[in-house]
């Protein structure tokens, strides 16, 4: 399901950056927010994701939120990674040094094998150069291979807060970072709250497929959040504890009633949204975005992207899958249906999509 790239009570408290500078004291009803446009891993469609440079860029095509996925280090620093084995997204592989390091490792059910970001220090991940994990797809951003470093949370927030941009973080495999003694929650909190980014206000949202972590956080800081939603599949910390809701259950009126309670809003798959049909083309909204704003909850959706293969069949251009199709066309049917922001590699065209 949360492959690196998948083919395919307080919930009135908004970021600063949700409420329009256009409602006024003269106003009885704010007039509603702009949808946002996030970064989703930075520009990711045009740098290697989770880069500085890629983050750097999405600020500069206007995004209004840039998307660090979060794990952590051996000595506990928190770093911008997709997911702890990091063989697809830095040269990791190519360090004789790190050679011992690679092992195998069950997470969240799965076996994996590679090199784990749990097993390095911040100094040793510092010596890695970032890659593009798409170089089929997107070939052009495997010039930069190899020039950019794993940022830290820390770097991540420094540079949205120069340029006056929000970040949206991301809890990667929570209840198995706990299991192993490095809780992502309290880590989490902290730089938050060093930072000035622990309150209803901040211009953040926290996200996360567990909500168990969401429910952490929130015992934790007052920072805005988002529960993510899959189409198909059910959280981690669910199958753990025996909870047999899924994703899509969560979806549901009963589901949102008890999000509800503890986050701000969903980030859900785009397939929950809108739906396609066994073809793959697009088929109407979904009752979702009208259920959950009726709750007083957001809806941010994942993730938009310019290569046919990704969009609807019946917005596609041409045959060749990693051309570019009518992604346009996607963005401005999602935003007319009612959604509240997009996690976009392409940040430049959804601006693009959103501003017309
Ligand atoms: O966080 C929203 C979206 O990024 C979820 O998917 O797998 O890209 O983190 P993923
Ligand atoms: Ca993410």
């Amino acid at each position: 399901m949360i492959s690196g790239i998948s083919v395919a009570a307080g919930a009135a408290v908004l970021p600063q950056a949700l409420v329009s500078p256009a409602a006024s004291a003269h106003t009885t009803k704010p007039r509603p927010a702009r949808p946002l446009v996030i970064g989703h891993r930075g520009a990711s469609g045009h740098r290697p994701e989770h880069t500085l440079a890629a983050y750097r860029l999405a600020i500069a095509m206007g995004a209004d939120f840039i998307e660090p996925d979060l794990v952590p280090t051996k000595d506990g620093q928190l770093v911008a990674r997709h997911e702890n084995e990091i063989s697809g997204t830095t040269d990791v592989a190519s360090k004789p040094q790190f050679a011992g390091r690679r092992t195998t490792k069950t997470i969240d059910g799965v076996s994996v094998t590679g090199w784990f970001t749990e097993d390095f220090t911040l100094a040793e991940l510092k010596t890695l150069r970032a890659v593009e994990r798409l170089p089929a797809v997107r070939p052009h951003n495997t010039i930069y291979d190899g020039l950019f470093e794993i940022p830290t949370l820390q770097e991540v927030i420094d540079l949205a807060r120069s340029a006056g941009v929000g970040i949206y973080p991301e809890t990667k495999h929570p209840t198995y970072f706990a299991s192993v003694g490095l809780a992502l929650e309290p880590l989490l909190a902290r730089i938050l709250k060093r930072n000035g980014l622990a309150g209803r206000n901040a211009n953040v949202f926290l996200q996360s497929f567990e909500p168990t972590s969401i429910k952490k956080l929130r015992g934790l800081v007052d920072t805005p959040s988002v529960v993510l939603l899959d189409a198909v599949g059910s959280p981690f910390d669910f199958r753990s504890s025996g909870d047999p809701r899924t994703w899509a259950d969560l979806a549901k009126p009963a589901g949102l009633d008890w999000l509800k309670t503890f986050t701000n809003g969903v980030g859900a798959t785009k397939n929950l949204v809108i739906a396609r049909d066994p073809a793959g083309n697009l088929l109407q909204p979904t009752a979702l975005i009208g259920d959950a704003h009726a709750r007083g909850l957001k809806v941010h959706s994942w993730t938009f992207r310019n290569e046919n293969q990704f969009l609807p069949l019946n917005l596609r251009k041409g045959t060749d899958p990693n051309a570019w199709g009518d992604v346009i066309g996607e963005i401005r049917t999602f935003l007319a249906a009612g959604l509240d922001g997009v996690f976009a590699d392409y940040p430049d065209t959804a601006v693009l999509a959103r501003d017309l």
